[in-house]
């Protein structure tokens, strides 16, 4: 059976008796068997100076259960944290009733609260990475909706590297570690994106400052990929999603950044949580831009391209509700480390696009959980649904309760049944169905336009921004291959001259210092190794004992 209130993790978990109808003093120590623990500090020996017995089950349970603490970590997305808060409707859409445009329930009525949990998270990265590092930044939100659950994936940046989910595992090996040595290559990355120019706008953002952002709460969030909003009488409109910090936007230059890094590699998730504990609770407002559905040829690039920005002065951002996070978790591994999010879950009213990488994003996040989670990751409390759940579905490794519904026939587990069965839904309103008519076939979108948006974003950045991703951009690229650097200058001159000219002349200063210097490897290359060597030069003998 489900929970009463479904398990939430703000309940307490614990458990006044001990399994065996015995009650047992909430403060005493047991095993997972609910035996009470005489010692805790000894292991049980043949004398006191051992040898160890291997019967001894309290040892052998709290071993091998810390044996097998870990989980997978995510393949990518390792490192975040999370909250817990609650999303406010405003119930309209710029001037109209939002019901014009879907019939999604959560956003419907002025003021209706929806409770929510974020994971914020860097991408590339392991668990354990430092916070400072240049990345997107991800920024997923489970919306526990009454009619099910609801997850907006996104990031801090409004574009992405690709635009086709087959590149997806390419493009995260390049940022990896080298294979071979464990060590992140900046080589390796820009030999992936010398053939990758759809790239260029997203590249743009991460080596400016809008790589670093300055922690968690400061940040703005993005869907990135369109979706489709559907009205009651099932008309469908692409949407794009983007969150606003009502805190303000603040990013990091490189030095400070590595300042940060050498007193604290966990100051974003320390900086959510404090604020949180102190009740300065971060919000954002949630806005959308919404396009007519279609292929829009008057734009010079395909609304449903995810390297680019729908302008603002065409598609203006609409307020449609505020989230706060007010709440911090209670246990990081059971509510941050297995919240499982995907693009699959969406809820009546709303609906995917026809976007090529969305769909290949849907059938990746579900699939990862169930092998990093389990089979029945959606039983766990941080990711079951408040609404209540009635499926056919049944055990599977770790299944914690079956969702037989009270009143029914409990031997019925397929459907249809005459016997007292679960039946399928009506319909909440007319289905949204487009039509199709092409062929079948493996082909690049046709308004690929991939350097357009990336030199309008060069010429917009301030002076010190533009003075920063050169600088990024330079380290970067000095120690790579010439064959690589000259396809990247080159794509940098197609997004605007002067930038592809800058990237050039920053690649060649880098070069001439260090072989002035009498280095080896330059730019960020030559301070990697300068940090091998200060690990040697600056450190203290010491005697062996
Ligand atoms: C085809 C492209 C993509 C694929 C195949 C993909 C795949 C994945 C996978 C496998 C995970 C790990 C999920 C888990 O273990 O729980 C993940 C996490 C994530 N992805 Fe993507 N991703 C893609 C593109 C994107 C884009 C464009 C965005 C931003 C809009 C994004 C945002 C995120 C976020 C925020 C997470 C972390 C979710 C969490 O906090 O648990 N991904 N992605």
């Amino acid at each position: 059976m489900i929970p009463a209130d479904n398990g939430k993790p703000n309940q307490s978990q614990s458990n006044g008796s001990s399994g065996n109808g015995q009650s047992n003093p909430s403060d005493i120590l047991t095993t997972r068997q609910g035996h009470p623990v005489y010692d805790n500090q000894n292991i049980r020996t043949v004398g006191n100076r051992g040898p160890a017995t291997m019967e001894n089950y309290q040892f052998l349970e709290k071993m091998s259960h810390f044996d097998r603490e870990r989980i997978p970590e995510r393949v990518v997305h390792a490192r975040g944290t999370g909250a817990h808060g609650v999303f406010e409707a405003y119930g309209t859409v710029g001037n109209d009733a939002i019901s014009k445009y879907t019939r999604a329930s959560l956003f419907q009525e002025k003021g209706k609260q929806t409770p929510v949990f974020v994971r914020f998270s860097t991408v590339g990265h392991g668990i354990h990475s430092p916070e400072t590092l240049r990345d997107p930044r991800g920024f997923a939100v489970k919306f526990y909706t009454e009619d099910g659950n609801w997850d907006l994936v996104g990031n801090n940046l409004k574009v992405f590297f690709i635009r086709d989910a087959i590149k997806f595992p390419d493009l995260i090996h390049s940022q990896k570690p080298d294979p071979v040595t464990n060590i992140q290559n900046q080589q390796r990355i820009f030999d992936f994106f010398s053939g990758t120019p759809e790239a260029m706008h997203m590249i743009t953002f991460l080596y400016s400052p809008w790589g670093i952002p300055a922690n968690y709460r400061q940040m703005q969030g993005s869907g990135v990929n369109t979706y489709k909003w559907i009205n009651e009488e099932g008309a469908g409109v692409l949407v794009k999603y983007h969150w606003e910090p009502l805190q303000g936007i603040k990013n990091l230059t490189q030095k400070q950044a590595e300042e940060i890094q050498g007193k604290n590699f966990n100051h974003a998730t320390q900086d959510l949580y404090e604020a949180i504990e102190r009740g300065d609770f971060p919000q954002w407002e949630l806005n959308v831009q919404i396009m007519e559905d279609g292929e829009h040829q008057e734009l010079d690039f395909d609304p449903l391209d995810d390297t680019k920005i729908w302008p603002q002065d065409l598609f203006p951002w609409m307020p449609v509700g505020k989230m706060t996070l007010n709440r911090n978790p209670v246990n990081f591994f059971a509510e941050v480390e297995q919240s499982a999010f995907g693009t699959g879950v969406l809820v009546d009213g709303l609906d995917f696009s026809d976007d090529k990488m969305l769909q290949g994003r849907t059938f990746s996040y579900s699939d990862t959980q169930r092998y990093r989670v389990g089979a029945n990751y959606l039983q766990l409390p941080i990711n079951a649904p408040i609404k209540k759940v009635a499926t056919n579905q049944r055990d599977g490794q770790m299944a914690y309760y079956q969702d037989i519904v009270p009143g029914l026939n409990p031997h019925v587990n397929y459907e249809p049944s005459n016997l007292g069965g679960l039946r399928e839904a009506q319909r909440a309103g007319e289905e949204h169905s487009p039509h199709y008519s092409a062929n079948l076939v493996r082909q690049k979108i046709d308004r690929q336009n991939n350097f357009k948006q990336a030199g309008e974003r060069y010429r917009v950045f301030e002076a010190w921004e533009r003075e920063e991703l050169i600088s990024n951009l330079g380290g970067a690229l000095a120690n790579c291959a010439k064959v690589i650097q000259d396809k990247m200058i080159e794509m940098f001159r197609q997004c605007d001259a002067e930038y592809g000219q800058r990237v050039a002349d920053e690649i060649q200063k880098v070069k001439e210092m260090m072989q002035q210097n009498g280095k080896a490897a330059v730019g960020t290359a030559a301070k990697k190794e300068e940090a091998v060597q200060q690990a040697e030069e600056m450190s203290t003998e010491a005697k062996p004992y």
